[in-house]
């Protein structure tokens, strides 16, 4: 069902928030992030329980590196990002990035850019000089995303792409 808007109207602003998650609220990411990979599944953990499980493995890796993006206080987004990944191709610690997501309500009004940003200036500021994450070789839409974002492919693993940003 389309909403009825035209491409006009999606991209008025939407004002939004960007907050680290509380624990009560990752029941809600289930839908969010079941919602967000329609048409991705090859990708994707498809079956509640096991996407709940994941969203608690993230939250459990690095609670302070877990934000969400808020309209009002809906939760149309997050990040889960991980200051404690050690990457064995780069052999030292890396800022992981093992999942972003965005409302596809909401998609391209900028919540996607927004949570990037936020997740880069965390591992900044815990000293990592790399981001690092593994995108899905034909998820064209995230692995544009990221390029926006300075990420270059390095090496892949199957029918993942790793994909590196420098943070200096
Ligand atoms: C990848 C993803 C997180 C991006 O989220 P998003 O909120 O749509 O991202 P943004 O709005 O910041 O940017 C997306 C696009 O919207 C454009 N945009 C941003 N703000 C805009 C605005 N106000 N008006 C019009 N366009 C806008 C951006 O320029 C960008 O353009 P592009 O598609 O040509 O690259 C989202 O598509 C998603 O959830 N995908 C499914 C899950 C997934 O694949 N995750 C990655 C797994 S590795």
């Amino acid at each position: 069902m389309g909403s009825g808007l035209s491409d006009m109207d999606r991209k008025t602003t939407v004002k939004f928030s960007i907050d680290r998650v509380k624990e009560d609220e990752l029941p809600e990411l289930i839908d969010l992030y079941l919602r967000a990979y329609k048409g991705l599944e090859e990708y994707a953990y498809t079956h509640p329980k096991d996407v709940e499980s994941y969203l608690k493995w993230l939250f459990g890796r690095d609670k302070e590196g877990f934000f969400v993006a808020k309209v009002g206080d809906k939760i149309v987004g997050f990040v889960g990002g991980d200051a404690n990944w050690f990457s064995r191709r780069e052999r030292k610690q890396v800022g992981a990035i093992h999942e972003i997501v965005v409302d596809p309500e909401y998609q391209k009004h900028g919540i996607g850019k927004a949570l990037m940003d936020t997740i880069l200036k965390y591992f900044q500021s815990k000293g990592l000089d790399t981001a690092e994450l593994w995108v899905g070789d034909e998820n064209t839409r995230a692995i544009n995303f990221y390029k926006k974002f300075g990420f270059q492919e390095k090496g892949r693993y199957n029918y993942w792409i790793r994909m590196t940003k420098n943070l200096k």
